[in-house]
C-alpha cells in the first residue's frame, strides 16, 4: 500500500481518536457537568419546521427513557415556534438563537433551519461550549469555506458535533471499513452510487399561510441571514429548497445521504477533480432536478453519482475494487437488507451483513447522547463531512458556472478550469 494510501486509510482513525477530554470554553460549563433538568442534557432545538418534527418526536421518546430533556425552542415564525413549545412540554421559546445558546439548560443544539444557517448557528453553538446534531448538509454549497471553520471551531473548542445523515448509524460500517483497509476487494478504483425519486414534493414544500407576513411573528432578515437581501416572497420563506440562495438541489438534499457512508468506508479525503452535471429538465424551479457528479480522487477512486427525480427505478450502490466488489441496494428501499462483500477468486467467501441501525435517526441521537457522555466521535462526525461537503458543493459550483473545479490541497480551497 502506498504511503498516500495509508495517510487516506488512517484519516479516519485520526479523527477518530481525536476526541479528548471536555474543556471549558468563555462562560460556559464542562460537558460532563452541563446536565439541565433532572441530571439530564438539555436539548434545544433551532428551527422548528418540518425535520424538527421528527427530531423532537425523538428527543421526547429519549426523554421518557430518562436520557435527555428538551428545554427550549427557536424559530423565526412564530406559529411553528409555538406549536414546537407545545409539543415539548412548553419548553422556552426564543426568537433569536444567539439568545438559546446563552440559556445554561441548553447542553445540546439540535439545528434544523435552512442549509445557509446550519454552519454560522453550529458555528456560535460550539463556541458557547454545546454539542450539537446539526442536520446535513453541513453547508449552503456556497460556504465551503464556512465548512472547514466549523471543523475548526469543533475541535478548538473540543466539542461533539453528529451530523445529521442518519444512513451512518450502523456498526457495520466499522467492520467493512476494516475489511476494505486489509484488502478484500483490492484497491478501491470506482464507485457508483444514486439518488432516484420520481416527484418534487420534497423541494416543493408546503406553505401553510400564504398570507404570511414580516412582522413580529416571521422575521425575514433572520430568515435571510447572509443570503442576498432580497424583498420578502411566501414562496422563499416557505419554500426555500427551490431557491440557490437557500439550498443546492439534489446534491446537497439527497446525494449527501448516500454518498457519506461511502466516504466513510473508504476513509477518503478531499476529491481532486469534480464535474458536475444534470440540470432543471421537469419541475418549474431554480434548483436542479437531476444532478449527476463525477468526483474523482487524487490515488483513485472515481466516484460516479447519479440523480433524477424523474424516475424512481433505483440503482444499487457499488464500490468496485481491483479484486472484488461490496455493494448494497438503493439506501432507504424496501430491498436493501444489507451490505454484500464480494472477493473475487475461487477460494473467497462471498460475505453478507445484515444492516443494523442504519437509516435511524433515533439510534443517532442515542449515539449523539452517549458520545456527549464519553467525548468519543459519533457515527456522522465533522470530520467526515467537511470533506462530504467539498465534492457537493465543487459540483454545484462547476454546474453553475459551466466549469470544471478542482481541489487546491495547499489551500484547501476551489479553484475553476
Ligand atoms: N436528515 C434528513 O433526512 C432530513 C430530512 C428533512 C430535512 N432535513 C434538513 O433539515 C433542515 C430543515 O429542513 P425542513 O424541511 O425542516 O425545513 P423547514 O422550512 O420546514 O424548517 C426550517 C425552520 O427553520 C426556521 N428558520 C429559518 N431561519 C431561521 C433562523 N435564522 N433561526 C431560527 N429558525 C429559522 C424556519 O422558520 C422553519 O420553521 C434542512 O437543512 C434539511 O436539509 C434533513
Amino acid at each position: 500500500m502506498t504511503q498516500k494510501n495509508q495517510d487516506r486509510r488512517s484519516f479516519l482513525k485520526t479523527a477518530t481518536a481525536a476526541a479528548g477530554a471536555t474543556f471549558a470554553v468563555g462562560q460556559t460549563v464542562l460537558a460532563e457537568e452541563a446536565k439541565g433538568a433532572n441530571g439530564r442534557p438539555g436539548v434545544g432545538f433551532i428551527g422548528t419546521g418540518g425535520r424538527c418534527g421528527a427530531h423532537i418526536n425523538i428527543v421526547n421518546t429519549l426523554k421518557k427513557q430518562g436520557l435527555v430533556e428538551p428545554v427550549a425552542v427557536c424559530d423565526v415564525y412564530g406559529p411553528r415556534l409555538r406549536a414546537a413549545s407545545q409539543k415539548t412540554d412548553n419548553a422556552k421559546m426564543y426568537k433569536a438563537h444567539e439568545e438559546l445558546l446563552q440559556d445554561p439548560k441548553v447542553d445540546i443544539v439540535c439545528i434544523a433551519t435552512p442549509d445557509r444557517h446550519h454552519a454560522p448557528q453550529a458555528i456560535d453553538a460550539v463556541r458557547a461550549g454545546k454539542d450539537v446534531y446539526c442536520e446535513k448538509p453541513l453547508t449552503h454549497w456556497s460556504q465551503f469555506d464556512l465548512a472547514k471553520k466549523l471543523g475548526e471551531e469543533t475541535a478548538k473548542h473540543k466539542r461533539i458535533v453528529q451530523v445529521g445523515t442518519q444512513y451512518m448509524a450502523d456498526d457495520n460500517y466499522a467492520k467493512v471499513r476494516k475489511m476494505i483497509g486489509e484488502g478484500i476487494i483490492g484497491k478501491p478504483v470506482h464507485v457508483e452510487l444514486g439518488y432516484y425519486r420520481r416527484g418534487d414534493w420534497g423541494e416543493r414544500m408546503h406553505i401553510p399561510d400564504p398570507n404570511a407576513k414580516p412582522g413580529p411573528d416571521l422575521n425575514w432578515e433572520r430568515f435571510l441571514g447572509d443570503a442576498p437581501k432580497v424583498p420578502y416572497s411566501v414562496s422563499r420563506f416557505f419554500q426555500w429548497r427551490l431557491y440557490w440562495d437557500y439550498a443546492g438541489g439534489p446534491a446537497t438534499d439527497l446525494l449527501v445521504h448516500m454518498f457519506t457512508p461511502v466516504f466513510c468506508l473508504l476513509g477518503l479525503d478531499f476529491p481532486h477533480r469534480v464535474l458536475g452535471g444534470g440540470g432543471t429538465f421537469q419541475y418549474n424551479r431554480e434548483v436542479p432536478d437531476q444532478c449527476n457528479i463525477i468526483a474523482d480522487y487524487p490515488d483513485g477512486p472515481s466516484v460516479v453519482m447519479m440523480n433524477t427525480l424523474s424516475n424512481h427505478v433505483p440503482t444499487d450502490t457499488k464500490i468496485r475494487g481491483t479484486d472484488g466488489v461490496i455493494m448494497w441496494k438503493s439506501l432507504g428501499s424496501k430491498d436493501c437488507k444489507g451490505i454484500r462483500i464480494v472477493p473475487f477468486g475461487k477460494d473467497k467467501k462471498e460475505l453478507f451483513l445484515p444492516w443494523a441501525g442504519m437509516g435511524s435517526t433515533t439510534r443517532l441521537w442515542a449515539n449523539l447522547i452517549d458520545c456527549v457522555k464519553t467525548r468519543k466521535q459519533p457515527y456522522s462526525p465533522i470530520s467526515a463531512a467537511v470533506r462530504v461537503q467539498a465534492p457537493l458543493s465543487m459540483a454545484i459550483i462547476g454546474h453553475r458556472e459551466n466549469k470544471v473545479t478542482m481541489f487546491d490541497e495547499k489551500t484547501q480551497s476551489v479553484k475553476m478550469v
